[in-house]
């Protein structure tokens, strides 16, 4: 049987022979015993459980086969409008969880006809903050490279309209910027010029010798209420309690870690988040203090007196291993509207109004709830019950949405 009847084409037949030469290499170098096995005590002629792990985490990343996505059908930079996350639940009871779902490989980065908005402000950002929102640590530079490239296979294949592969890169057909992907030194930090092809902030996280993992590299710009500055550097577990996110310790941070730890190339993870705002700033919640202010929160913000003051914030964050340098890619792409827009939906205040309701003492805290729970509550029951008035079925919403929409 020939080579073409068994390989669809000529790159699977590469990345089998690829796969193959892999396998061989690193069977020869498990057989061989490593400075870690000499280093450490012995615990059985087998080798251990977690040498086990690692041996298959190495296999998995060697097996991964890079994804090309399908072109986004249809896809526009003036039409194509932002998906319309309506990440809230009805109460009575707030459940804390890590909401996490499979994301299709083609729908990593999600691209709509705000790109302009959010590049202009990325831009602008990255000019006047500079590393105060933008920083790679030496030890991240491969990953951060292994973004870039990523992002430079990804955004071409799926959204054709807007980026073009070059011999060295990537074009933006729409900006008329080119990135040179393989130059040397960059022409900026790897993190800045992967920022500035997506609507997404974007971070990395490194594992640690302790199996920790670190937050080493970032371009985080539109994050509203938190500071890069503040959170370089840290553990997974120390970015959470050091923000006082509720209930860190008690409900997520061990299945956290053993997500982190068991998170491979071939699936993309994915949740939703939502903040109430009181002003209309993407980059930066003013209304809860300036950037620069050394201590931030919703302790130092003003309460909302109109409803017009009220933004919804929604997040929707994705996490993928690379499978080169094994690092961890958390992208924000945060999608904001007045609320007075969003309440025009079918059933959108009453479960919004619900949600709020159902945060117990600690998440309305966190979210800062006391600044606006009057106006707000009061603005959204009216309007559910403009909506039941008008012969909305509340029955019947199962039947029309499904989480997060
Ligand atoms: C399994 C993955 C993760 C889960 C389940 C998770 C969960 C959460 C939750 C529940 C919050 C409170 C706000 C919200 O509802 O979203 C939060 C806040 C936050 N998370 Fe995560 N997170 C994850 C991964 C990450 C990663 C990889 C980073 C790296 C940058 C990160 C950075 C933050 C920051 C900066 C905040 C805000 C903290 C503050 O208010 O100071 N998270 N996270």
């Amino acid at each position: 049987m020939s080579a073409s009847a068994i390989f669809a084409s000529s790159e699977d037949a590469l990345h089998a022979f690829l796969v193959v030469a892999c396998i061989a290499v690193l069977h020869i170098a498990i057989r061989r015993p490593s400075r870690r096995h000499v280093d450490a005590p012995e615990t059985s002629g087998a080798g251990t459980a977690m040498d086990g792990a690692i041996h298959q985490n190495v296999i998995k990343a060697i097996c991964y086969k890079v994804h090309r996505p399908q072109p986004y059908h249809g896809w526009s930079i003036h039409d194509t409008k932002p998906l319309p996350y309506r990440a809230f639940r009805y109460g009575p009871k707030y459940n804390i969880t890590m909401g996490l779902r499979t994301i299709a490989a083609d729908e990593w980065i999600e691209l709509d006809n705000e790109f302009p908005k959010y590049h202009a402000d990325k831009a602008a950002r990255i000019h006047e903050r500079g590393d105060k929102c933008t920083r790679t640590d030496p030890d991240a530079i491969p990953a951060a490279i292994e973004l870039l490239e990523e992002l430079t296979d990804y955004l071409p294949a799926r959204y054709p309209s807007l980026f073009k592969r070059t011999r060295v890169g990537i074009d933006n057909l729409w900006s008329g910027e080119s990135v040179n992907t393989v130059e040397r030194p960059l022409r900026e930090d790897p993190m800045a010029l992967c920022a500035r092809l997506v609507q997404d902030d974007l971070a990395l996280l490194l594992e640690q010798p302790d199996g920790t993992y670190r937050l080493l590299a970032g371009c985080i710009l539109l994050a509203g209420f938190w500071r890069l500055s503040d959170k370089f550097g840290m553990s997974l577990s120390d970015i959470h309690t050091s923000g006082n996110v509720p209930f860190f310790r008690e409900k997520l941070e061990r299945g956290m870690v053993k997500f982190f730890q068991r998170m491979n190339p071939d699936t993309i993870h994915g949740r939703n988040n939502y903040f109430i705002q009181l002003d209309h700033s993407l980059p930066w919640s003013h209304s809860i203090g300036s950037e620069d202010d050394p201590v931030v929160g919703w302790n130092t913000a003003e309460r909302a007196e109109i409803i017009h003051h009220h933004w919804f914030r929604s997040e929707r964050q994705t996490l993928r291993r690379l499978p080169r340098t094994r690092a961890i890619c958390f992208t924000i792409r945060t999608y904001f509207l007045p609320i007075t827009q969003i309440a025009e939906e079918d059933y959108v205040p009453g479960r919004l109004a619900s949600a709020i309701r159902s945060w117990d003492d600690d998440v309305s805290k966190y979210k800062g709830r006391e600044k606006y729970a009057s106006v707000l509550l009061d603005y959204l029951d009216r309007k559910h019950q403009e909506q039941m008035h008008n012969g909305l079925d509340v029955s019947r919403e199962e039947e029309t949405r499904r989480y997060p929409w």
